[in-house]
């Protein structure tokens, strides 16, 4: 670490196309108070030139090894495919550097427990890249269940569906990507499990595959969910639902939230998610019913504006002040838990699983 001015040396590993992601997490960490992009590490040498390009005053590194040699890399952030997640991550943080891995953090939860581990064992931080909790609409629904308007959250449903064929790459690999529910499922369990904000005990899955034969994973999954509050939630992923469901559906004891995503391509209902840099201004509204006795009102509220610059700020204080992390590792860990759990159950044609199997 710089100590004279108190900034934190970072490096980004994986600099792919696919979503131009890592090129992203370099852009967040450039803007963060606190941390200094220094290093940019990808085994691809079109990946290394095109990072020269965008980013000419930072070291490339050919490999992890060598980016782990360099001393004064303190933290690395992991944007590289699901199943490589673990060993870059236990190599980092046995190196000494802290890591932000990012979602869906393991393949399964023996690899997210191992990375959770060595952290402890380290005595390094891990962060889990959840940033989709700083997205304009779940602000927004977060706050209207936080303010007591709908009452007591007793059923949450969020759903990512659409009609259409999956893309061949290493997401839709079983082995590579972790199964039909990791590529978005990360974003969907985080939210959800933030939300209710109580222990998810009890998870039914329920899977089908018979439209997409081209790859290897399941066409959609339904995960069912039972939380120690007593409350249920439903998320389901599916290439295969030809009427899709609203994105956001929340019941409350005195009303409910309704949040229909903007267009239909995954990941899209934020506009400018790849390119603004600091926060969008809200794009749309959530339906919020409010229903005392037999008065029923309904409004109809703004996104928040969308601030994806928070967690790498977090992850800063968090270094440099010992301040809590983003995400801890044993969050991303429980959202894999949840994940595997509802995939097992629903090849086991929908056996509930208790979670203290997992966790
Ligand atoms: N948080 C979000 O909203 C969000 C959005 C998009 C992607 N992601 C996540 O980002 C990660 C990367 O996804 P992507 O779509 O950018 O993938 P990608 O395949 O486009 O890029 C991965 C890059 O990692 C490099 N790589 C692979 N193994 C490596 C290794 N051992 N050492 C160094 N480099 C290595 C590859 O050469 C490639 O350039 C995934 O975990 C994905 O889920 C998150």
């Amino acid at each position: 670490m710089t100590q004279a001015t108190e900034r934190v040396n970072c490096a980004v590993i994986g600099y792919g196309v696919f979503h131009d992601f890592g090129r992203m997490h370099c852009r967040w960490i450039d803007a963060a108070d606190g941390l200094q992009l220094a290093g940019i590490c990808d085994v691809e040498p079109a990946a290394r030139e095109r990072a020269a390009g965008e980013f000419p005053q930072v070291g490339l590194y050919a490999s992890v090894d060598e980016l782990v040699a360099d001393d004064d890399i303190d933290m690395v952030s992991i944007v590289t495919p699901h199943f490589t997640h673990a060993d870059i991550t236990c190599r980092c943080l046995e190196a000494g550097k802290h890591v932000v891995c990012e979602k869906a953090m393991a393949t399964n939860v023996t690899e997210a427990t191992r990375m959770v581990d060595t952290a402890r064992a380290t005595g390094r931080k891990l962060a889990v890249f959840h940033n989709r909790r700083h997205d304009g609409n779940y602000r927004a629904i977060e706050q209207t269940v936080r303010s007591g308007m709908i009452g007591e959250l007793f059923h949450v449903e969020c759903c990512e569906e659409s009609f259409a064929r999956p893309r061949n790459w290493w997401y839709t690999e079983q082995a590579r990507g972790g199964g039909v529910f990791f590529y978005w499922g990360p974003h969907a369990v985080d939210w959800v499990l933030n939300l209710v904000g109580s222990p998810v005990v009890r998870v039914a899955g329920q899977t089908q595959h018979r439209v997409w034969d081209h790859v290897d994973i399941a066409d959609e999954v339904r995960a069912h969910l039972w939380f120690e509050s007593g409350a249920t939630a439903l998320i389901t992923f599916s290439w295969v639902s030809a009427i899709p469901k609203p994105l956001w559906r929340i019941l409350g004891t005195r009303g409910g939230i309704e949040d229909s995503k903007l267009g239909n391509k995954s990941g899209a209902y934020i506009t400018g998610y790849q390119e603004v840099l600091v926060g969008a201004a809200g794009q749309g509204q959530i339906r919020v019913v409010s229903v005392d006795g037999d008065e029923r009102t309904e409004q109809m509220i703004d996104y928040l504006e969308s601030d994806w610059l928070t967690y790498y700020r977090d992850m800063a204080a968090a270094i440099l002040r010992d301040k809590p992390l983003p995400v801890t590792g044993e969050e991303g860990r429980m959202t894999v838990a949840v994940m595997q759990a509802a995939q097992e159950s629903g090849d086991a044609g929908g056996q509930i699983m208790e979670m203290s199997r997992y966790v």
